[in-house]
């Protein structure tokens, strides 16, 4: 008897600009215990704010959508808030999403002021990767920076908690402003130089309409790397993967690896495979989108249509917000919040 022919391999979408949907960022939480000036500055986000719980995308609908966008190419699910530690039941959550076909890589975002508790039990269910948002080492300035509600302390608590935990390597993300933590970079280079962990600075975005981001704050790449190398000699080492955002460079001594994010002086859109999901299932297909498609309905449908939309959306994308920056901030259009895509 002869075999059956094998199923076709489902053809993955491109979007307008050739690009394939590769990664998900989704988050799981809009509520943060921080208030970053860059992010949800405290005037600007009270504590009323008005974060809804009930609107959030339940575990059952989080699965759904993640086996849906499986489906259409992703194969890196990165799980971001607000503060995703804050989501109850989040191990849960993890093991059933590390069990979803197709998925490769698992990784969180987080802002570590809880990870002492969560790191072992986020570990023993399946999460591969963390990257820990640090800006600043002086318990001062990290205090202010986090809008008076965090101590460095619990972060690197939180860092050696991983460590003991078996993550491996950590990314540990600086966001640099003129004036505010330039100071802190030397000193964060030489605390993570020999850790094994990656340090990256990320240029300040003007991602939203409530932090007051201004050009002349921005500390482009350049100048810091040379700040740094005069320190420590650098070289710019290969990326891991096409589309990589952050720029590896090594220390010549072999003191390890940092990265630099470049995206408002050396913006990489034109590799751009991100998708971002906020909690509430709405998906954006830029982090300067200024509205999102709502999926939640789709999912009470099942996931053959979830897919059937997903296609449809990325074929129609042709973002490129970082290119067009002064255009589109001619514009003056509205921009979703970062708190509610999660970086
Ligand atoms: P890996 O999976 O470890 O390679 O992580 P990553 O470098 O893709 O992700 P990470 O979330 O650490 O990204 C670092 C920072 O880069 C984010 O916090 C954002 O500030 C910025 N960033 C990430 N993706 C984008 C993007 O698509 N556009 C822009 N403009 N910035 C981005
Ligand atoms: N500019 C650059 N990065 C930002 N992040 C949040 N807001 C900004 C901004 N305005 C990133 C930081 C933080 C992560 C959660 O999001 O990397 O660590
Ligand atoms: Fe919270 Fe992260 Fe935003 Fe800071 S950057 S306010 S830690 S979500
Ligand atoms: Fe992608 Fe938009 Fe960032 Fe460009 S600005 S890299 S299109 S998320």
């Amino acid at each position: 008897m002869s075999r059956p022919d094998p199923l076709p391999s489902p053809v993955l979408p491109l979007d307008r600009l050739g690009r394939p949907l590769h990664d998900l960022r989704l988050s799981v939480i809009e509520a943060c215990n921080f208030r970053c000036g860059y992010c949800m500055p405290a005037d600007r986000v009270p504590d009323d704010y008005g974060f809804d719980a009930a609107g959030r995308m339940s575990f059952d609908e989080i699965e759904t959508l993640v086996r849906g966008f499986a489906r259409v190419g992703v194969r890196k699910l990165r799980l971001t808030g607000g503060e995703p530690l804050l989501r109850r039941g989040l191990p849960e959550l993890v093991a059933r999403l590390s069990a979803v076909p197709g998925l490769d890589d698992l990784a969180m975002t987080t802002n570590a002021s809880l990870l002492a508790r969560h790191a072992q039990a986020l570990r023993d269910a399946g999460l591969r990767r963390l990257t820990i948002s640090l800006d600043a080492l002086a318990p001062d300035r990290f205090r202010t920076l986090s809008g008076g509600r965090g101590e460095v302390d619990d972060v690197l608590a939180g860092i050696a908690a991983a460590e003991a935990a078996g993550f491996g390597a950590l990314k540990i993300n600086c966001v640099v402003q003129r004036g505010v933590n330039e100071d802190q970079v030397l000193p964060l280079v030489e605390h993570f130089r020999h850790s094994g962990h990656v340090l990256r600075f990320i240029e300040y975005m003007d991602v939203g309409n409530v932090n007051g981001w201004a050009a002349e704050r921005v500390v482009p790449s350049a100048e810091l790397r040379a700040r740094i190398a005069a320190h420590w000699p650098l070289s710019v080492l290969d990326p891991h993967y096409r589309g990589e955002v952050a720029v590896r460079h090594g220390f010549v001594d072999g003191g390890g690896e940092i990265g630099f994010v470049s995206s408002v002086s050396t913006p990489f859109c034109g590799d751009c495979h991100r998708a971002r999901v906020a909690a509430d299932g709405s998906l954006y297909t830029c982090l300067f989108a200024a509205s999102g498609q709502p999926l939640r309905p789709l999912l009470a449908l099942g996931e053959d249509a979830l897919v059937d939309r997903l296609a449809q959306v990325w074929t129609r994308r042709a973002d490129r917000y970082s290119e067009l920056r002064d255009a589109e901030r001619r514009r003056g259009r509205r921009r979703v919040e970062m708190f509610l895509v999660g970086g």
